[in-house]
């Protein structure tokens, strides 16, 4: 992987393809492998950018709090010192968080936007109280609890759950607390996405147990330009469970 400064942090990159740039943010607690398997059906196309979040990955671990906009602000930097203007900024759940918060920040840098198993609203106060326990279950007994949980929730195929543990079981408590922190704290997203100019694209599996497929219907009904595309059987992760369907939604960003 490669690695640039930014923001006082080292936050790692791959990079493959030309064409239209392309940044994929992976989701919580996970790493930039996640995109693994759509890579190759989208780099005769693109040029795809896909970093680790600050604390997980190969980036580094940050200990003091941080937010939506300072995993946007990585990015903006990332694609300074890479020399890219403007991307397509598609994001995966947390990722989705982020891409959004990068769209507000940095509106003319974007050439379009996709969110794969994200939403628009904030935490409800309750899914934010449950937010800060997790953050300090992690803080006094490590990660144990939240990769238990998570784990049937991203899928219902055990081989890509046994994939998902072990990208969960690679990321360092930090950067779980930090992601954490960062998600409780997030803004809603609904007026920002009416306001986009650019093409969105929408991708959802309708068995999704983390994120329930009417948050994807939400976003088109808020913007009936955008691209809703709902992946039947698929799960919280249908950049895995749907590569080729995922992979042909993404390239309508080119
Ligand atoms: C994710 O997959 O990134 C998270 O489950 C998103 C969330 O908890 O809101």
């Amino acid at each position: 992987m490669e690695t640039v400064n930014v923001n006082g942090i080292q936050l790692a990159f791959e990079r493959h393809g030309k064409g239209t740039p392309l940044v994929l943010l992976h989701g919580f607690p996970l790493d930039h492998h996640l995109w693994d398997e759509v890579v190759p059906l989208l780099e005769d196309r693109f040029d795809v950018i896909l970093p680790d979040l600050r604390g997980f990955g190969d980036s580094t671990t940050v200990d003091s709090p941080y937010s939506m906009d300072d995993y946007a602000s990585d990015i903006a930097g990332l694609l300074d010192q890479i020399d890219i203007q403007k991307a397509a900024i598609v994001g995966h759940s947390m990722g989705g968080y982020v891409a959004l918060a990068f769209a507000r920040l940095y509106p003319e840098r974007v050439s379009g936007l996709g969110l794969v198993s994200s939403q628009l609203p904030a935490d409800a106060p309750e899914r934010k109280e449950g937010r800060y326990k997790s953050a300090a279950d992690v803080s006094a007994n490590g990660i144990g609890s939240v990769v238990e949980t998570m784990t049937p929730k991203f899928t219902s195929a055990e081989k890509l759950q046994a994939l998902a543990r072990a990208s969960m079981e690679r990321q360092p408590p930090a950067g779980y607390i930090g992601a954490l922190k960062a998600m409780a704290e997030r803004m809603d997203s609904t007026a920002l996405l009416s306001s986009l100019k650019v093409p969105v694209v929408v991708i959802h599996g309708d068995t999704d147990a983390l994120i329930p497929i009417d948050r994807a219907r939400e976003v088109k009904a808020t913007l009936p330009e955008a691209h809703l595309i709902e992946i039947p059987g698929a799960g919280h992760i249908p950049m895995l469970e749907a590569v080729k369907e995922t992979a042909e939604a993404l390239r309508k960003l080119a």
